[in-house]
């Protein structure tokens, strides 16, 4: 495939991330005079009002985790009496530091840590998933090279991981050692065991991971690492809102957390079941040893004594308080009643997919309901679903897609739309084969986009566009 045979991908995107270049003006520099504020907010209702109505009804998966109205206006005026703050600046806003330390203090406690689990377990705030990961994964790194020597560092990985540990390796120079899955899509114990050498500074766990939502073998996972002396990171970015709140509830859910004494950080996401705004999450240590190797400091700078706990300078202290103000509205009890809705929604989806014969559900997930298909072209089903207003995630290796069940879903009436709406979906698939649409190979990068240069030209390309005037 010639990188021109691309065009026409390109365009496709370039109209789904700029539908507005035709009837609003584009600014490639400054106006010349300011514009006025009531003008400008008028224009953004305008631009945010197109856009909400599909969230907010619930054709999206993931994306957005709780969105009622009255929680979103609670959360925008945490954010108008604290939009000043930044955490850099303790002395001038101590409110962040109070803020930042409670999230940390409740996440632990919720996670097996704290008062009534392992006292010494800490943290940081961070700005979303990927921060506390990139985060945890160098503090290894470094740890290993400042205590054991490890000059090239490797994490072992399971492929069902999200794509940021592959980044973490990517951006600080370690090796990452995959580890297959097993048939029930959770990460194999004995390749994983395999794959540990005296490089290795940490074994990752997903609980659950962001393809199939099915979580690792935590327990037999974090094991392997105490009894090789290195690092296991469970990756709660996505249940660690959701799972204590499950256990309670009296769901299957198997040891995931500090509990384990193998467990040594976590990460778990206020921006997504948490339930905060977005640009918050947690990154757990279970000592305060290992979290110092998470800090950067320095004694020389021109500019004074500098420290900074995570990758950004300043921040915005508004974001955490919203985080700390998310917290404290659902309580436990609140978690406990949202995470039923939302279990019990995902439950009536995931019924409706496995009625449906061509499908198949992969795993045995709770929230995340990924589905393949050995008889039909499941990437062409998932653009038949977005005709129908839809905003599902491709999956591959093998082909599938998953829906994220969030509150949204659990309103009334939106699973049942999905189920009818995916029903509709296969069986126009089925009686016109090869209906698949234009956006269907950058799901999977199957059929025309194939080779790997072409999918890294596609993924660049993309990357010009989304900042291109
Ligand atoms: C399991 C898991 N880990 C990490 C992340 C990354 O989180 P973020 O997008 O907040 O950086 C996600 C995001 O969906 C996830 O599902």
């Amino acid at each position: 495939m010639k990188p021109s045979d691309l065009d026409p991908v390109v365009d496709a995107l370039e109209a789904e991330l700029r539908p507005y270049r035709d009837s609003h003006h584009t600014y490639r520099r400054l106006p010349s005079g300011g514009r006025d504020r009531r003008e400008i907010l008028d224009e953004m209702r305008e631009l945010a009002s197109r856009e909400e109505a599909k969230w907010r009804a619930g054709y999206s998966s993931g994306a957005v985790y709780h969105g009622s109205a009255d929680h979103i206006e609670f959360l925008n005026e945490v954010y108008a009496v604290n939009s000043q703050s930044n955490p850099l600046h303790p002395e001038l806003w101590p409110s962040a530091v109070k803020y930042e330390a409670e999230v940390v203090a409740m996440t632990a406690t919720m996670l097996g840590g704290g008062e009534e689990g392992v006292p010494t377990v800490c943290g940081t705030v961070t700005s979303g998933g990927t921060e506390s990961i990139l985060l945890a994964m160098r503090t290894y790194r470094d740890r290993a090279r400042a205590e054991r020597g490890v000059a090239e560092p490797e994490i072992v990985v399971p492929v069902s991981a999200h794509a940021a540990f592959d980044k973490a390796a990517h951006y600080f120079g370690m090796r990452l050692v995959p580890v297959p899955v097993g048939a029930d899509w959770r990460a194999d114990v004995a390749a994983a065991e395999d794959a540990v050498t005296k490089q290795t500074v940490a074994l990752v766990a997903s609980a659950p991971g962001f393809p199939h939502g099915v979580i690792d073998p935590v327990e037999e996972l974090s094991e392997l690492a105490r009894r090789k002396g290195i690092g296991c990171h469970v990756d709660g970015c996505l249940g660690g809102f959701v799972l204590p709140w499950a256990e309670r509830l009296g769901y299957p859910v198997p040891p995931f957390d500090f509990r384990l004494p193998g467990v040594t950080s976590m990460s778990a996401d206020t921006h997504k079941f948490g339930y905060a705004a977005k640009g918050s999450s947690v990154v757990l240590y279970r000592s305060s040893e290992l979290r110092r190797y998470q800090y950067y400091k320095t004694a020389t700078w021109m500019g004074g004594l500098y420290y900074s706990p995570t990758f950004a300078g300043s921040r915005p202290g508004a974001i955490s308080a919203e985080a700390w103000a998310a917290m404290l509205a659902f309580g436990e009890e609140g978690y406990t009643i949202a995470t039923k809705a939302l279990l019990e929604t995902a439950a009536v989806i995931r019924a409706g997919i496995e009625r449906i014969p061509e499908l198949r559900v992969l795993g045995d997930p709770l929230w995340v309901i990924a589905f393949a298909s050995e008889e039909i072209d499941v990437y062409a089903v998932m653009d038949q679903m977005s005709a129908r207003g839809w905003n599902l995630n491709g999956l591959q290796h093998p082909p599938a897609a998953h829906i994220c069940v969030t509150l949204r879903h659990a309103q009334p009436g939106v699973a049942q739309r999905f189920v009818a709406d995916l029903e509709a979906s296969v069986a126009d698939v089925r009686h016109m084969p090869g209906s698949q649409g234009v956006m269907a190979p950058i799901y999977g990068m199957t059929g025309a986009v194939k080779t790997r240069g072409t999918v890294e030209e596609l993924l660049a390309r993309y990357g010009d566009l989304q900042f291109k005037a």
